[in-house]
């Protein structure tokens, strides 16, 4: 890590900046930002992608192509830079066109619900159902744990990270399927993953 430069992956991030944005911190909800995240998470996911061993179709193309040099270098990069915070989040629009349309005093309330909720998931867990608090891994701002290289959460997308945990879930994130956060996310419902993503995106 020591003598792979920040600056000379900020040059061939480049290639990542239409998705990622050009510090890491991307616009768009469901590409992760990768700004003020851990190094060597980042660079774990890097060689996870290139190896196939944690399967994404965009990608595992350009992983394929990155050097361990590269991978070191794009992870100081990213790992140096500040992730920004997110807007207020909204709800969804709903999709049903006969549900009756929400007032905002109405969408105010369900967010806040969703967020209470979720904020009591992070740093709780649920006994009845064996989740276990995510703030025991994550910590209490959701800065994740840099010397066991448990990720940085807080403000990422709330659309990625529901992503993320329902593939968790699933096991679509196959370098998981047998690990923690599988095991923790096969004890979560829909609504679980929406509402610790919600409340996540919003520290
Ligand atoms: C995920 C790095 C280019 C789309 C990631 C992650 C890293 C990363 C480290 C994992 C983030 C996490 O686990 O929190 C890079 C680098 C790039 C690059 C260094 C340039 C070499 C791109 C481009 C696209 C893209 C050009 C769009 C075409 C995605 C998507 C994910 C992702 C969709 C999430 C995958 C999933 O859901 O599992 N990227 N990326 N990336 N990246 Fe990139
Ligand atoms: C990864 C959420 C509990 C350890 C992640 C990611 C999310 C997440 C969204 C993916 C981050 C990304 O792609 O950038 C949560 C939530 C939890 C929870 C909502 C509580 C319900 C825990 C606990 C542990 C843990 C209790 C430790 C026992 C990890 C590790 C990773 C991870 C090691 C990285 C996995 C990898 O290398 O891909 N978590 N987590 N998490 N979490 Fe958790």
């Amino acid at each position: 890590q020591g003598n792979a430069s920040a600056s000379a992956g900020k040059t061939k991030a480049a290639s990542c900046a239409g998705c990622h944005g050009e510090d890491g911190n991307s616009t768009m909800p469901a590409f992760p930002k990768l700004a003020g995240q851990h190094q060597t998470y980042l660079v774990k996911q890097l060689q996870a992608f290139k190896s196939g061993a944690r399967l994404a179709p965009m990608m595992a193309p350009l992983a394929a192509g990155l050097d361990e040099q590269t991978i070191q270098e794009l992870a100081n990069y990213y790992a140096g830079n500040k992730i920004s915070t997110n807007p207020a989040p909204k709800l969804p629009a709903n999709d049903d066109d006969d549900a009756p349309a929400k007032t905002p005093e109405q969408e105010k309330a369900e967010l806040d619900a969703l967020i209470t909720k979720g904020s009591d998931l992070y740093r709780n867990g649920n006994i009845s159902r064996e989740v276990s608090a995510c703030v025991a891994c994550h910590g209490p701002y959701a800065e994740g744990n840099k010397p066991a290289s448990f990720p940085s959460l807080h403000s990422q997308h709330a659309d990625y990270l529901i992503k993320s945990l329902t593939d968790f879930k699933t096991g679509a994130r196959s370098n998981n399927r047998e690990n923690m956060m599988h095991m923790i996310a096969t004890k979560m419902t829909d609504e679980d993953i929406k509402a610790v993503a919600y409340y996540i995106s919003t520290m």
